[in-house]
């Protein structure tokens, strides 16, 4: 497995991640049955297998029903895998999103939850998923590092934050990982958050790297799931349609390079730079092994350029949330 530093001086990890949120339901209502849960189990075991070390999970996703997977899939090596957990988002039973919940005690509390729900003594990067407004963000980010100082959490990882977050965590505890969307599809990082993660030395974790399947192909029917659907506005309507345009160039590219979409999407996402993780997100076998066929990818300076051209920043339309 290639391997790729988190941060100037933080840990190595495996070049592709595997995110796990999928197979919980974070919608709210009932969690996925055993057949399913059975697959994603067997889908982390087989990431671990062909040497894929970070995992990607979340206390919320699916109220720590990821987390008791993730915990089933590591029992008994635990030392081969990298976890990485976000905390802090609260919803209710239905799903709602109540807000971030960043305060140094609730930190602390949400990763005790997650240590036994995992049964690990510690956690690999540990990230509040989002800046609370209501609290001072070096305070949420000193209950990290002072639970690195306990040993329960190795490495402060950030999400989903601006500029001026990423400077003031990076000045309360250095940050080895900043989790954020990047893609073909959503190139809104390289303006200002790219450059500033390289300036301090912090990694880039990329997530939704296929746009929920867009760029995978598994959208072009125009056939989205209703939850999808509906929280996205790329995936609407007449937007959609003219999206799946654009991923048709993609498409085309891979079929004449005998390779799928989704390969041609992770791809582009490694070779933008050593300092960037592409977190592939599946909870099935068969496209876990689909995805990392992405390491086999050669994209020439030709390709690269028609890619660059063909998804522009803003050619794929409509807002990411
Ligand atoms: N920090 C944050 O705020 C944040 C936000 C969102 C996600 N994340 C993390 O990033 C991970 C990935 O994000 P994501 O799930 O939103 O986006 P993604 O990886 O772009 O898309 C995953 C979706 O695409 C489908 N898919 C994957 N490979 C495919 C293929 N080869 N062909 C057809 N369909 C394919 C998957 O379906 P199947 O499962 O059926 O294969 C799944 O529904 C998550 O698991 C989570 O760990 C972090």
């Amino acid at each position: 497995m290639k391997m790729r530093r988190l941060g100037r001086n933080g840990p190595l990890v495996s070049a592709i991640g595997l995110g796990c949120m999928r197979m919980s339901n974070i919608m709210g209502g009932p969690q996925p049955g055993p057949d399913s849960d059975l697959e994603s189990v067997a889908t982390i075991d087989a990431a671990l297998e062909a040497g894929i070390t970070l995992l990607n999970t979340g206390d919320f996703y699916g109220m720590g029903h990821n987390e008791v997977l993730v915990a089933k899939a590591i029992q008994g090596r635990r030392d081969h895998a990298f976890l990485s957990v976000k905390c802090g988002v609260q919803r209710t039973h239905t799903g709602a999103i109540l807000g971030m919940d960043g305060r140094p005690n609730s930190i602390k509390n949400f990763a005790a939850y997650s240590l036994q729900r995992l049964g690990v003594d510690y956690i690999d990067l540990y990230q509040p998923a989002r800046a609370d407004p209501s609290v001072p963000y070096e305070d949420t980010i000193g209950a990290v590092a002072e639970l690195i100082g306990e040993g329960k959490v190795r490495y402060l990882g950030v999400s989903e934050i601006n500029a001026d977050q990423l400077r003031r965590a990076h000045s309360t505890h250095p940050v080895s990982a900043l989790e954020i969307e990047y893609s073909l599809a959503s190139r809104f990082i390289e303006r200002e958050m790219l450059p500033l993660a390289r300036e301090l030395g912090v990694g880039v974790v990329a997530y939704s790297v296929v746009t929920q399947g867009l760029l995978a192909g598994a959208m072009q029917g125009g056939e989205v799931d209703e939850a999808l659907a509906s929280s996205f506005p790329r995936f609407q309507g007449e937007t959609l349609w003219r999206n799946l345009e654009t991923v048709g160039f993609l498409e085309r590219l891979a079929k004449s390079k005998h390779q799928t979409p989704a390969q041609l999407a992770i791809a582009w996402v490694l070779s933008r730079g050593d300092d960037i993780v592409p977190l592939v997100g599946t909870s099935r076998r068969s496209r876990l092994l689909e995805n990392l066929g992405a390491f086999d990818v050669a994209l020439n300076t030709e390709e690269l350029a028609a890619l660059d051209q063909a998804f522009a920043p803003g050619a794929i339309i409509g807002t990411r949330s």
